[in-house]
């Protein structure tokens, strides 16, 4: 089920306990701004300012966390992905809404973004539960992972080529590989349940989930990102 909304109004309308597993990349309240523009937007978001790729980062995710640990079931995972500058008040706000942390979980990028304390080759996903510990379907597997450590692997390269990728690979400015979020479906999850995204963008966790067999639940505010998560997993908004 794909929704055009605010996540706050989609959660809002979810049962409680009716998701079996959160996997999610919100869009970031702190924003570092760009090296060379110097009107490019910093710091922590108090309003929307108009750039196209970050219109709707106004809403704090801390805003999202309480409704998010209500419709999970009771002993669900809930994967956040995020990067270092916004990790810890993610990190503060999910734990405060009862939110326990298991691990950190890194992913290597094939591209660098530019930086001047070291270039930035990895993003992170802060991997939480709610109620009681259960274990992963694999516990083989590592807690940072490389595109070939996939089985998908291939479609990791698709995602972060710059410049202006052509056709499909890349449909949203800050996509995720559909392999990653399969991994975490996957490990967190069974066949026929219920994988909710309430920031889905262009509606990666969802192909991934679709991929798995697992049902899916997206919401995303901006309608062009909804249309293209439409496409891709060839279904209407409701
Ligand atoms: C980091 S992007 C997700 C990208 C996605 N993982 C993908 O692979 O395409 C975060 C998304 O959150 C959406 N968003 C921001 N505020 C929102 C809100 N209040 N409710 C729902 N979606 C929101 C943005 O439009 C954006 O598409």
């Amino acid at each position: 089920m794909i929704r055009h909304c605010d996540a706050r109004d989609g959660l809002a309308q979810l049962r409680t306990g009716s998701v079996d597993l959160v996997v999610c990349d919100p869009h970031y309240d702190n924003i570092s701004g760009g090296n060379k523009n110097p009107n490019a937007p910093k710091g922590i978001l108090t309003a929307n300012d108009g750039k196209a790729s970050i219109r709707h980062n106004h809403s704090h995710v801390a805003d999202f966390a309480g409704e998010i640990f209500r419709v999970l079931k009771d002993n669900a995972h809930c994967y956040v992905m995020t990067n270092l500058k916004n990790m810890d008040r993610i990190k503060a706000a999910f734990k405060a809404v009862g939110f326990k942390l298991h691990n950190l979980l890194g992913w290597k990028k094939n591209t660098a973004n530019p930086n001047r304390w070291y270039m930035k080759n990895q993003e992170y996903t802060l991997f939480f539960r709610k109620g009681k510990p259960f274990r992963i379907n694999d516990c083989g597997k590592k807690s940072f992972v490389t595109c070939d450590e996939l089985p998908w692997g291939d479609e990791c390269e698709l995602i972060h080529e710059f410049p202006n990728p052509t056709g499909d690979a890349k449909q949203h400015p800050t996509e995720k590989p559909v392999g990653l979020m399969r991994m975490y479906i996957e490990e967190s999850s069974g066949p026929g349940d219920v994988v909710l995204d309430p920031f889905m963008g262009s509606g990666t966790t969802g192909v991934a989930a679709k991929q798995a067999g697992r049902k899916f639940i997206g919401f995303d505010i901006d309608l062009q990102h909804v249309m293209t998560a439409c496409r891709r997993l060839g279904e209407m908004p409701c």
